[in-house]
């Protein structure tokens, strides 16, 4: 049985951007509740020899031919390891309280153990107290992909246990260096796409093809957070949590075989990491769908991985449609799609965030990714998104609806600050509210910048 959906009252009404009063809207969020944005190191920094920075498996793999449809690399990105000063300062000019980032691990231990390079941590050292003095909260994520790929090469990188520890030591001297300035530490960004989309379907680094081994990796991925977050509070008294994606599930048609699909789905993305934080196991029906490649795990993990947690990352898109040969099918089509063809369903956020709520009464939540890949283009020193606009109200009526509700969420990032590297799409989808012009590595706020600049104001005048 798929979870009975919350239905949503007939309040609920989502309005067309232009017709919106954002006084209103604003006026429906608490005043300490807190606006970002979030960006990844892997995705922007560039910089990735400098400084005694080592190679992460994201380096390595986008020399691999036929991995990232444009052929692209992160040599460069968005180039903000030079540039920071200058996106802290458009991140203030919009007003926001906070910052999501992340830290590239082989920029500050480059063969994932053993010694750390200070250079590397000067960097973040730098960015932080830039964030600080703008007044901006920096919020941070010790995992967003970019493994030190000397961890792949001696021990085969998540696939090993032995990387669980190396994790747990490297978010224990990030929070002894800079937990006092931080607002929060996320460890791990998005495990099931490390997991899934890293080691079953190769369509990112290390890009290998096998279900046991993803879900060997999942299982150490949890190991390595619990972990990492018992070997922080030792060191910090930041905010320690996780930050998980959610792609709701639903069947295609309102038969038995794609609703199994679509609980199945449910309960290898959605409860396959929040049952063992919260629940202290792993989702039976789950396991028994995946038989000989569930994996191995060990007395005592279960107790490991769930650690108390001060808050819950939660990052939405889209959701899946799944017919009864378990294969994702597009929607009836009568909506809209954004420029990545993920379906744009902000009812399906607040549901969803409601069900978190009443299923596993998690600590607070904050929104850490929400946003929208839109075909952008420069028009008289313009970007005319008003796609981004409708995707953006659109959601942030929706997370009013499910806070009303009941969801206690904090916070929400926009996904991202800048137009950037999306993973094997190269640098072919630009989500940023900043426009970033990839010859001369200009920015230019698009017409979603001032749109949420404007709201954050409104909001600002409630406090
Ligand atoms: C999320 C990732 C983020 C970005 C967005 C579009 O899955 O966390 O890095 O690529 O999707």
């Amino acid at each position: 049985m798929i979870a009975p959906l919350v239905r949503l009252p007939t309040t609920m009404n989502i309005l067309d951007p232009d017709r919106l009063d954002l006084s209103a809207l604003a006026k429906s969020f608490p005043p300490d509740f807190l606006w970002g944005v979030a960006t990844s190191a892997a995705q922007i920094e560039g910089a990735a020899f400098e400084d005694g920075k080592g190679a992460s498996i994201w380096d390595h793999f986008c020399r691999q031919p036929g991995r990232i449809n444009d052929a692209s690399n992160i040599d460069v990105a968005c180039d903000h390891y030079h540039r920071y000063r200058e996106d802290v300062a458009l991140m203030k000019s919009l007003g926001l309280d906070c910052y999501r980032f992340s830290l590239a691990w082989p920029r500050v231990q480059p063969l994932g153990q053993g010694a750390w390079n200070e250079a590397g941590f000067a960097f973040y050292d730098r960015l932080i107290d830039e964030l600080l003095r703008a007044g901006l909260q920096p919020h941070a994520t010790l995992y967003h992909w970019d493994l030190p790929r000397a961890l792949d090469e001696a021990c085969n990188g998540w696939l090993s246990r032995d990387v669980v520890a190396r994790f747990a030591d490297y978010g224990a001297e990030v929070a002894r260096r800079f937990g006092d300035r931080l607002a929060s530490i996320a460890t791990h960004n998005e495990p099931w796409c490390t997991a899934t989309l890293g080691y079953e379907t190769a369509q990112f680094a290390p890009g290998h093809k096998s279900r046991a081994e993803s879900l060997q990796v999942a299982h150490h991925l949890m190991l390595s957070h619990g972990d990492a977050i018992k070997a922080m509070r030792a060191e910090t008294k930041a905010r320690l949590g996780i930050v998980l994606n959610h792609t709701p599930a639903f069947p295609a048609t309102p038969t038995e075989a794609d609703r199994r699909a679509a609980r199945i789905d449910d309960g290898l993305n959605v409860r396959w990491y929040m049952d063992p934080i919260f629940r202290g196991a792993y989702p039976q029906d789950a396991i028994d769908h995946v038989g000989a490649d569930a994996p191995r795990i060990e007395p005592g993990d279960l107790e490991r991985i769930g650690q108390p947690l001060d808050f819950l990352g939660i990052n939405f898109y889209t959701r899946s449609l799944f017919g009864a040969d378990g294969k994702t099918v597009k929607g009836p089509g009568q909506r809209g799609f954004t420029d990545m063809g993920w379906e744009i369903v902000p009812e399906v956020f607040a549901q969803h965030l409601v069900r978190l709520a009443r299923e596993y009464n998690p600590p607070p939540m904050f929104i850490t990714e929400n946003g929208m890949a839109n075909a952008d283009t420069v028009v008289d020193g313009r970007v005319p998104d008003k796609e981004r606009i409708a995707y953006f109200s659109a959601h942030l009526q929706a997370l009013a609806t499910a806070m009303s509700l009941g969801a206690d969420v904090r916070g929400y990032f926009y996904w991202s600050l800048l137009d950037n590297f999306e993973w094997n799409s190269g640098y072919a989808k630009r989500f940023g509210l900043v426009h970033v012009d990839y010859e001369t590595l200009a920015r230019l706020p698009k017409d979603s910048a001032h749109w949420y600049r404007e709201f954050i104001a409104r909001h600002r005048a409630t406090r």
